[in-house]
Parts: structure tokens; C-alpha cells; sequence
């Protein structure tokens, strides 16, 4: 994800910029750069690449400055490259911006600039904003330019302003995206995460939503939405640097569990219209003619991604009714898919890198398909070389273990079935609507199921002593069990199986004895009384039954040993929220177990060969 990080006080500006990036590597990032104030002017310097790329184009300049602002780029609108690298500047070259967030409506400001003559040098969301407040700066006054420009975004940011009519302050602002400010010694900084300016201080203010702040050298003024000043708490930092670049989490994974309600949030945004009920994917280049065209569907993806797939199938053939297969790309790719120039192909690929997947997606532009890619990251090879991209906006995934990037991989692939349904005319609208409006929810129910982490790891604790686990369900419940059984293994290293449950009688059943745990998914209502005759089956046996299901269905604590409640929503959705109690099952486990959370053992974030 982004990062930002600014300056100003006593010390070389660029040194204190860079050193601070490099603090805010960890998080992944794919270009840098730096604005700084070198007398009258500002001196901007950028690089596609690493920050080592970034210091030698500085190759020791600007080392006078004393106020300055400086970014890595994680790429979302517009790819990698030197030109789309922050900072980004105005028409006059008097003002320069960093930003973290997207701004959904860019394109009508863009247009509305173009109009006014503004000139355009990158491909970036963020450029828009350098111009906007250029549009309203008048009489020196960068704060009001700021506040009028800031009112007219739509979308998520924090953003930090250079402008060089005022050498002696720094103006930042911010919604839905983390920006504080570091307290010094006649030094002042601003920053996206708290490891950028550890080094100098531990006092901070937290900026909230919608409030502007400026800083001098001497001072700090925050004010709120409506232009009053308010009153910051000062807080102090206890965490040591490791601690602070997983935000104070113990590792990685459990951040990025946490972090899944603002992802899915990202993923939705700009995408639904909850009270006009309608989906609108812009990225989808099929219309309706293209899609009528279409004989079936082709779902292909590795690991975690191929489950989401899994899930896709189910949502597309419900609300498409066109024949699906979610197929494992290293299958896929060698056994001469029956795909033609009347097929779709989705690739899913958190990375955008992994070999087998981008050896399916070949294979298929090779046979004349048309090619959705579902990726997380902007520029990676699958974005490039499909013909349309859906972006799931979770931002960087650093544990091996993928979490967030695949609840945010499920919202795709709803929004792709609601999207190509409503296209088609085979999802009425007020269906469209109710999930529409389902889904707008998502994010809130959930962190509600976050709040019961503490549940799952007491339960977790019980669990790192398992030799084997079974996750059965049926439906969409039994391709989640595939994902829940899959987390398990690859970080706690415990054996665990899932099962379709009307399958069990057909063999393994004969593996369920005396206390073996199963965990038991119960969310699909079309499927729910033959569900609790499977979990019958294995109690019979003496199984330990832990249920997941939603809140209010009491009736399943007769049938089981403990429930683990998620927040009700529609059962097509109840994938995004039942996956995360197995989530957090596995990491408790695994760190209970002493294993290596974040790194663990044999495997790789991307796999990139064969
Ligand atoms: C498991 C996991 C892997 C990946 C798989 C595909 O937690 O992360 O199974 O899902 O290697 O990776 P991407 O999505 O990058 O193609």
C-alpha cells in the first residue's frame, strides 16, 4: 500500500523522506519520490522501482531543504512508472500533493479540468487533486484551496500539500485513509504509518475523518470538516519498530485478517449504488450482444484464489444460469479445455504473477476466449494480458497466508455474477437490488465477526493439540470448508480435510471416531436440514462438533458441541463472513503451535514457477 511521510523542521528534509520511506517498505510498493522546497522552487524527484532507485536520481541533491513531502506508490490507477510516482504537481509548479486512497470520481474532475486548460502529466487519480487545488488557490490562502478542494473528492484519502508560496507550513487532509502527525522538537511530520517517523519521535496526534491539519515548525493546528479548530489528544507510541510495521499486531496475518472490513470496503467502492441497487463494473468491457455470445464460463486459479473460484461458480451459475467450470489452473492448462472464442475465462491471481495461472490464461487467449483477470496488484502480468481487469483494491498482502485478498476476491466475483446477470436480463432487479444491498453491509458484519476473536482463540487453544481436522459443509458451505481446511494445514501444519457432507457416507466417514473434530458450516438455508443429518452422522460417531452458522439459529446448539455465530446476511454472501472465524482458527493454532506464522515452511507469497 502506499505511503506517505512529511517534513518539516531543522533537518535535511530529503534525508529524514527517504530514511522514512525506507521504514514503509515492508508494506510493498513499486515507485518513490520526493518533493522538497530548494529555495523558491520545488524540486521533485522520482522513481519507478526502489527507493535505492529513487536515491540515486537524488544522488545527494536537495540535501538544504528543510521541508519537503515524500511517497511510495503501490500502483491502482495507472501502472507503474516514473510519471505516475508521486508527488504530483500543478500546472504552475507551485503546488505538489502525495495521496493514499483512490478518488472515485477523477474522471469528471479530470474532464472538468481539461476543460478549464489544466494540462495532465500522469495517468494517476491523484493528479487530480494538485489541480483542483490550484483551481481555488487565490491570495496565498493554500488552506481554503485545500478545504474546497478536499469537499469536491469522492472516494478515500490522505494527502499531504507542498506549495511554494508557503516555505514555512504543510498542509494535510484526510478521509478513510490513516494519516498522523509526529510531535518533535521544532520539527513537525506527517505520516501514513507510524514506523515512518519512529526514529524521531513517539509523540503523535491521529487526524480523523474529514479534519485538515497544518503544520509549521513551531506548531500543529487541526481542524474539523466545518473549519473549526479542534483539539488533538497527544498520544504516545509504546511499540518498538517491529511492532509498528504490523501496526502493533504480532504478525502480518493477523493484521491483514483485521484489515478485511476496510478491504471489502475498497472492493465495493465506486462499484455498487446500494440505494439505486445496481451494480457498475466500468471494467467490464462484455455488453449485453458479447454475452449472448457466450456458451460457458471458465473460472481457473491456484491455492486460496481456485476456492474463491469455487465460489464464483456457484454465484455465477445462480444469478447467470450459463454452465461453469472453476478448474485448477496446473489441470487446466494440460488438459485441452473444451474453451473457444464463445468462452469467458476468469483468472483469479491475488499476485498477478503465479506461473500456472498465467500459463491458463494463454492457453485461453491462445483459443480465442475473452479473459477477466481478478487481481490485487495494478501492472502484474495477468492485468496486462487480459482483456479486462477487476482489481480487488485489498491492498499489499504480506503474509504467505491469504486472507483479506480472498474475502476481497469473493466480493469480485459477486459483482462479476450481479454484473454480467443484470446484462443479460437473468437477474431481476430487485434481486439485483437485495444482494446489492447485502453486500453494501458486508463490511460492517464483517468486523462484527472480528469481535469474536477472542472466542476462536480460546477454542484455537484446544485446537493445536489436533492430529486431524474435518471442514464439511454443503453448497457454498463446502467451498469454504475447502478454504478453512486449506489455512489450517499451510500454517499449522495440522492435517485437516473438507468434505461435501452428503459425501461422508461414501467413505470417509469411516475416519470419524471418538472426539475428532469436525467443523461443521451451516449457513445455506436451502440446505440446512440435510446439513444437520450429516452432522448427525458424525456425532453418532462421537465426533467434537463445532457449527458455524448465523446468529439467531439457536437451533443448531442441540446438534453440536459449540457454535461459532456470524452476522446474518443472504446465504449467497455468507461465504465473505464464515471464512473468518477458520481464519482466525488457524492463526491462534498456528501461533499456539510456535510455528512460523507469516513465513510458513516449504512455501512462497507468489508462486512464479511451475
Ligand atoms: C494460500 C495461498 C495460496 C495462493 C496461491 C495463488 O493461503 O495464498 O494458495 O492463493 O498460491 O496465488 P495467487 O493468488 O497470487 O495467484
Amino acid at each position: 500500500m502506499c505511503g506517505i511521510v512529511g517534513y518539516l523542521g531543522k533537518k535535511s528534509a530529503v534525508e529524514v523522506l527517504v530514511e522514512g520511506l525506507e521504514r514503509l517498505e515492508y508494506r510493498g510498493y513499486d515507485s518513490a519520490g520526493i518533493a522538497a522546497l530548494e529555495g523558491s522552487a520545488i524540486e521533485i524527484v522520482k522513481s519507478k522501482g526502489k527507493i535505492a532507485d529513487l536515491k540515486a536520481k537524488l544522488n545527494g541533491n536537495l540535501s538544504g531543504s528543510t521541508i519537503g513531502i515524500g511517497h511510495t506508490r503501490w500502483a491502482t490507477h495507472g501502472r507503474p512508472s516514473d510519471a505516475n510516482a508521486h508527488p504530483h504537481r500543478d500546472c504552475t509548479g507551485k503546488i505538489a500533493v502525495v495521496h493514499n486512497g483512490i478518488i472515485e470520481n477523477y474522471q469528471e474532475l479530470k474532464e472538468f479540468l481539461l476543460e478549464e486548460g489544466h494540462i495532465f502529466l500522469s495517468e494517476t487519480d491523484t493528479e487530480v487533486i494538485s489541480h483542483l487545488i490550484e483551481h481555488y488557490y487565490k491570495d496565498n490562502d493554500l488552506f481554503t484551496a485545500v478545504q474546497y478542494a478536499t469537499s469536491r473528492l469522492e472516494g478515500s484519502y490522505a494527502l499531504v500539500v507542498l506549495c511554494t508560496d508557503c516555505p514555512d507550513r504543510l498542509i494535510a487532509a484526510r478521509k478513510d485513509s490513516p494519516l498522523i502527525v509526529g510531535l518533535g522538537d521544532e520539527e513537525y511530520f506527517f505520516a501514513s504509518d507510524i514506523p515512518a517517523i519512529l526514529k524521531h519521535t513517539r509523540r503523535i496526534n491521529i487526524l480523523d475523518d474529514g479534519e485538515i491539519a497544518l503544520i509549521t515548525s513551531s506548531k500543529v493546528e487541526v481542524y474539523n470538516s466545518t473549519g473549526k479548530k479542534v483539539a488533538k489528544k497527544e498520544m504516545y507510541v509504546e511499540w518498538d519498530a517491529e511492532a509498528a510495521e504490523k501496526g502493533g499486531y504480532d504478525h502480518f496475518m493477523i493484521k491483514e485478517i483485521h484489515e478485511q472490513p476496510q478491504a471489502l470496503q475498497k472492493t465495493l467502492s465506486g462499484r455498487i449504488h446500494s440505494e439505486k441497487g445496481i451494480v457498475d463494473l466500468k471494467e467490464v468491457s462484455l455488453d449485453a450482444e458479447k454475452l449472448r455470445n457466450i456458451n460457458n464460463v471458465a473460472i481457473v486459479a491456484c491455492g486460496t484464489a481456485y476456492h474463491a473460484g469455487l465460489i464464483g461458480k456457484y454465484a455465477i451459475e445462480k444469478l447467470v444460469r450459463i454452465p461453469v467450470e472453476a478448474d485448477i489452473a496446473s489441470e487446466f492448462r494440460y488438459r485441452n479445455p473444451l474453451i473457444d472464442d464463445r468462452s469467458l475465462v476468469i483468472v483469479i491471481s491475488q499476485s498477478g504473477e503465479t506461473a500456472d495461472t498465467l500459463a491458463a490464461l494463454r492457453e485461453a487467449k491462445k483459443r480465442g476466449a475473452h479473459v477477466i483477470a481478478v487481481t490485487n496488484v495494478v501492472g502484474s502480468t495477468v492485468s496486462r494480458e487480459a482483456d479486462d481487469v477487476l482489481y480487488t483494491w485489498a491492498g499489499p498482502e504480506i503474509a504467505v497466508a491469504s486472507t483479506k485478498a480472498y474475502t476481497t476476491q469473493l466480493v469480485a466475483m459477486y459483482l462479476l455474477a450481479l454484473d454480467l446477470g443484470t446484462k443479460l436480463g437473468t437477474l431481476s432487479q430487485e434481486k439485483a437490488a437485495e444482494i446489492v444491498k447485502a453486500l453494501a453491509e458486508i463490511p460492517n458484519n464483517a468486523a462484527k465477526v472480528l469481535e469474536q476473536a477472542e472466542k476462536v482463540k480460546s477454542w484455537a487453544k484446544e485446537a493445536s493439540v489436533w492430529k486431524d481436522a474435518f471442514f464439511i459443509g454443503r453448497g457454498l458451505d463446502w467451498a469454504v470448508a475447502m478454504e478453512g481446511q486449506l489455512k489450517l494445514k499451510e500454517i499449522s501444519y495440522m492435517h485437516a480435510e473438507a468434505y461435501a457432507a452428503g459425501e461422508l457416507k461414501h467413505g470417509t466417514l469411516a475416519l470419524i471416531e471418538e472426539r475428532i473434530p469436525v467443523i461443521a458450516l451451516a449457513t445455506q438455508e436451502e440446505l440446512y436440514d440435510k446439513m444437520v443429518s450429516n452432522i448427525e452422522e458424525v456425532n453418532a460417531r462421537g465426533a467434537n462438533v463445532t457449527g458455524v452458522t448465523f446468529e439467531g439459529n439457536k437451533e443448531l446448539e442441540k446438534a453440536v458441541n459449540q457454535v461459532i455465530y456470524i452476522p446474518e446476511t443472504l446465504p449467497l454472501l455468507a461465504p465473505i463472513l464464515s471464512v473468518i472465524p477458520l481464519q482466525l482458527l488457524s492463526y491462534y493454532a498456528a501461533v499456539e503451535r510456535g510455528c512460523d506464522v507469516d513465513k510458513p515452511r516449504n512455501l512462497a507469497k507468489s508462486v512464479t514457477v511451475e
